[in-house]
């Protein structure tokens, strides 16, 4: 038997909740873009989160590369709980989880030259000089597929797949254990994604990095994941293994997000779940379950009560009460 691979985060019920100021006269709305998610994340593994826009994905992201803080729930990171730590020990935490953003052309500046790009986060968190920073630069260029000659070339010379692997080797210059990918093949051409998830897979092996992979693609989370997690509406809905979620998905909405996917065997029959009805306002998520006004499973119960994300069976979880009483046909 292998021995499990370290656990790089845990993550206890985490939530963001925003206000939003509506004005001297009303009151202050509240958005719970991010409700109760709890996962864990071991080395050289990838954790992917889908669901439909606004369900809280690039929330979660920040949350966890700490560009935000949560506002109840705890983070652990290698070990450390992130919301007691400070100063020093907070820096280096931060420097354990790294982002790369879905847009190539926004996250590089223009001004600056790929090397000064690659060698900031050097500049900033390490002592090494010139020289050393310079080689381990060009060595992280030639990891992600781009050339040396490369490193004097400003961003606007590349083109978004090249960028891409320019923001991915600057989130790894400080050799972090996870990086956080939001959307990070969405804004290129489809013969272009490939290359770009296959230097992720590499560099995955590689230097044995944890992803939160969020993609609204299906079969790029198909090809990319060990585990799946489902939101909706700011909560985890359902955590699953990649296989057990592609070959038969519990909750409702699972089931209906992943019936939109195309299937590998055309022999394999599947019936398209049409929701009824649309994602309602994160403002004013419905009472109980926040999907049952668009379940066609959804009983009384359900209207009431907001079920819980439980544990079936490491690590699989589905917050449904159709699920847990039986009453989902499958
Ligand atoms: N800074 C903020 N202030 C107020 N509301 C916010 C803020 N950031 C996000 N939200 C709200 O929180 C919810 C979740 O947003 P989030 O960006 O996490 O969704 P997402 O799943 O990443 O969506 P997409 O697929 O479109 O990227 C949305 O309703 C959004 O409007
Ligand atoms: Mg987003």
């Amino acid at each position: 038997m292998t021995a499990a691979a370290p656990v790089v985060i845990e993550a206890r019920e985490l939530s963001r909740t925003y206000q939003l100021g509506r004005g001297p006269f009303r009151k202050t709305a509240e958005v719970k873009a991010l409700v109760g998610a709890s996962f864990v994340l071991e080395r050289g593994h990838t954790l992917a989160v889908v669901g439909e826009s606004g369900c809280g994905k690039s929330t979660l992201a920040r949350v966890v590369t700490m560009i935000e803080t949560p506002t109840a729930g705890s983070l652990v990171v290698d070990g450390m709980d992130v919301t007691a730590a400070h100063g020093e020990s907070a820096r280096v935490l931060r420097l354990a989880v790294q982002i790369v953003f879905q847009d190539p052309y926004g996250s590089l500046n223009p001004r600056q030259r790929v090397g000064q790009i690659l060698e900031e986060p050097l500049v900033i968190n390490t002592d090494q000089n010139a020289e050393t920073r310079r080689a381990a630069a060009i060595e992280m260029l030639t990891r992600v597929g781009l050339r040396p000659e490369h490193y004097d070339r400003y961003p606007h010379m590349f083109s978004g797949g090249q960028r891409q692997r320019i923001a991915i080797a600057r989130a790894l210059m400080t050799r972090p254990k996870v990086l956080v990918l939001d959307e990070p093949v969405s804004a290129l051409d489809v013969s272009i994604q490939a290359q770009v998830l296959n230097i992720l897979t590499e560099l995955q092996s590689e230097f044995g990095l944890a992803y939160l992979f969020i993609s609204h693609d299906l079969s790029v989370v198909r090809h990319m994941a060990d585990e799946v997690l489902v939101m909706y509406l700011g909560r985890p809905v359902e955590h699953a293994t990649r296989d057990d979620i592609f070959a038969e998905p519990l909750h409702p909405y699972s089931r209906a997000l992943l019936s939109a996917t195309p299937v590998a065997d055309p022999t394999a029959r599947k019936e398209r779940i049409r929701l009824k009805g649309e994602l309602p306002s994160p403002l004013a998520p419905p009472p109980g379950c926040a999907f049952h006004p668009r379940c066609p499973f959804a009983n009384e119960r359900c209207r009431r009560e907001v079920p819980a994300l439980r544990i079936e069976g490491s690590p699989l979880a589905v917050a449904c009460h159709g699920v847990r009483e039986g009453r989902i046909p499958s």
